[in-house]
């Protein structure tokens, strides 16, 4: 295709989690310094970028059919059409052949070259294919400047990549071997996205809890560094692997001030058959011991996870140990999945052996008790005084003000006077209604 036009807008569709969420930030940011707007509803854009996510099969198909919704803007208006993040990864060159219609096919390390990438596209140079990924020796994190105004609140990648390869994940595969970011860069990036007006930091990797840099830095050492270095008010990391949360990591969370109350800790299964076969590291009754003592040594923990359902070779006895520790956790959020087999996994090889049906029932079984948990967590906080995040107004009543507290929940409220996002208030929690908190801010907050 020749005699492009260089593109002047540009839209990203994000699907998958944080860190998809995050690239997607990182690329925003390379596109307006390229001087690129943001296309608006009245302007279509010139550049659409589907980033994509391939943990299940469902999102997968979802990007999928996203990037089809532009095929016709490509053929007529000449909008590039470029699919990024993990999706692209695993299929690579096979979904430039199958799909006519992309432009580029990007995996999650290529986002650095999105600039020079984006120029040969419009010297008509297409399509492209770069699905490098970061080896160990040249990691290639990005330091994209942040903006010189932050919203409230902000993601930092500390890692990259996993080598957990549990049996039924593909995240290794598309994201590569894990790698950390040295922690001077870590620091400078939360120094400057304070000074442009962030107050909370959210550090990412798909397993925080096993970061070490090569100066020898671990998780723990980091929390307290940028607990010390005091430049935001609050610090959340996600996710957390149960076989790497130790007595040192607990007495961060429980000591350091700005560390928040919140650990997201997958739990997968409850059964030790089931967590050998998905090569977790840890058996229920550790799992529970580990959660436990995070509750005793830090009461107004929350602890979130993820379960899967209908692992291959799961059985009634399985699952209704999976119930068994949801019953006694009580986590604060659980999402839910049916397994999905995966390609290049090692679960993808084992028969796919729980019935639909089965799936279904077990999921909802699990959903109930879930949502349970979460209302008699949510209902305990009734009365309490809360610290609020202000992020803006509520969504279900324009007159209410809308929050988080230190353990991540959302908190409606309401206040005498204006708030402004990223301001820190005292709200006491009044009810409960539907998930959600309801409070009234405090006079002296
Ligand atoms: N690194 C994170 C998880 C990232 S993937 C951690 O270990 O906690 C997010 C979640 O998707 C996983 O926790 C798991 O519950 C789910 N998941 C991953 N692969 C899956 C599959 N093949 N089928 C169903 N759910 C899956
Ligand atoms: Fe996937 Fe396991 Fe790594 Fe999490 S720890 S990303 S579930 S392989
Ligand atoms: Fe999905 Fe990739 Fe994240 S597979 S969950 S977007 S790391």
């Amino acid at each position: 295709m020749s005699g492009r036009r260089s593109p002047s807008t540009f839209t990203i569709r994000t699907f998958g989690c944080q860190m998809n969420e995050h690239d997607s930030e990182k690329m925003s940011r390379l596109l307006l310094d390229m001087g690129l707007r943001p296309a608006g509803d009245s302007i279509p854009a010139d550049l659409v970028i589907i980033n994509t996510c391939s943990v299940r099969a469902k999102p997968e198909h979802k990007a999928l059919s996203e990037a089809g919704r532009y095929q016709s803007a490509r053929r007529h208006r000449g909008t590039l059409v470029l699919l990024t993040g993990c999706v692209a990864q695993q299929e690579g060159q096979k979904l430039l052949k199958k799909v006519d219609y992309l432009d580029a096919v990007l995996g999650p390390d290529a986002i650095g070259r999105l600039p020079d990438i984006v120029s040969r596209l419009s010297r008509g140079q297409g399509p492209l294919l770069d699905v490098q990924l970061h080896t160990r020796s040249e990691p290639r994190f990005i330091n994209v400047d942040p903006p010189l105004r932050a919203g409230p609140k902000a993601l930092v990648t500390i890692m990259k990549g996993c080598d957990n390869f549990c049996s039924y994940c593909i995240v290794p595969y598309v994201r590569g071997r894990e790698v950390s970011r040295p922690a001077g860069d870590i620091l400078r990036e939360v120094e400057s996205l304070a000074r442009a007006g962030c107050r909370e930091v959210t550090l990412l990797g798909q397993n925080v809890n096993s970061y070490h840099d090569a100066r020898g830095t671990g998780f723990a050492q980091l929390l307290r560094a940028l607990n010390e270095q005091a430049a935001v008010e609050r610090i959340r990391f996600t996710s957390s692997h149960p076989r790497d949360v130790d007595e040192q990591m607990i007495a961060v969370v429980a000591e350091c001030q700005r560390v928040c109350e919140h650990v997201h800790l997958g739990l997968q299964s409850g059964s030790d058959s089931v967590l050998r076969r998905m090569n977790r590291g840890y058996r229920g009754d550790e799992f529970l011991d580990k959660a436990l003592r995070l509750r005793q040594v830090v009461p107004q923990i929350a602890i979130t996870t993820d379960i899967i359902v209908g692992f291959p070779g799961e059985n009634e006895s399985d699952f209704q140990r999976t119930l068994a520790i949801v019953e006694q956790v009580r986590f604060d959020q659980a999402y839910s999945f049916k397994y999905s087999p995966r390609p290049l996994t090692a679960a993808a090889r084992w028969p796919d052996d729980v019935p639909a049906e089965i799936k279904t029932e077990r999921l909802e079984r699990l959903q109930l008790l879930i949502s349970e948990c979460e209302q008699e967590r949510l209902s305990l906080q009734v009365g309490s005084r809360q610290q609020v995040l202000v992020e803006g107004t509520s969504i279900r009543d324009s007159q209410a003000w809308r929050g988080r507290t230190r353990s991540n929940q959302v908190v409606n409220f309401s206040s005498n006077g204006r708030l402004l996002p990223g301001q820190l208030v005292e709200v006491e929690i009044v009810e409960v209604r539907g998930h959600t908190l309801w409070g009234r801010m405090l006079d002296n907050g």
